[in-house]
């Protein structure tokens, strides 16, 4: 059996493939030719420095030292700051929550228990992500071109994808029923 290893050092073990792996996935973005490809790595690297947010956020708790460096450069923990003070509000479950202005709709959901369903994974590829804005349109983001794409006449009708919609004000958003195997 491998030998346990304390959590700081698997973070920095994985923080240092992350960081390698953010390189690796830019230097991909300046070789793609077609403009989706080039589209889906944008979008899986900013995952990858997402993925690096959370990693430095956890490394801060088990590591003291890290913690005080990252505050005195003004990196404290992210988690440190209030959840956010945005309301969300999804239906029908009627789960009220709120977050952060720039924070996306399928992560907030995440994070308060609300399963949307959302099948590549939030690369704006399978269009499955979908959920109705019932109240706060104008507080969302401009749509993206995946959700033309997916959307087309939905898009006046309310509809959003969630994982391209970020908030920057109170919003309502119904979350339909999730079936199916997600093929369109
Ligand atoms: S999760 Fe696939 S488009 Fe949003």
């Amino acid at each position: 059996m491998p030998k346990a290893r304390d959590p700081e050092d698997l973070i920095r073990e994985l923080l240092v493939r992350e960081l390698d792996t953010v390189n690796v996935y830019t230097e991909m973005v300046d070789r793609a030719r077609t403009a989706a490809v080039r589209e889906l790595l944008v979008e899986i690297t900013r995952q990858e420095k997402h993925h690096i947010g959370e990693a430095v956020d956890m490394l801060s708790r088990y590591d003291a030292g890290q913690a005080e460096a990252l505050e005195r450069a003004g990196l404290g923990r992210r988690t440190a700051r209030p959840a956010g003070s945005i309301p969300v509000i999804f239906e029908p479950v009627g789960v009220s929550t709120t977050c952060t202005a720039g924070d996306r709709l399928l992560d907030i959901a995440e994070a308060a228990g609300v399963e949307i369903r959302h099948d590549c994974g939030g690369q704006g590829i399978c269009g499955t992500c979908r959920v109705q804005v019932l109240e706060g349109a104008s507080s969302l983001s401009e749509s993206t071109d995946p959700e033309s794409r997916h959307l087309d006449n939905l898009l006046p009708e309310g509809w959003r994808l969630s994982c391209q919609s970020e908030v920057y004000g109170p919003v309502a958003v119904l979350v339909p029923l999730q079936t199916g195997s997600g093929e369109e």
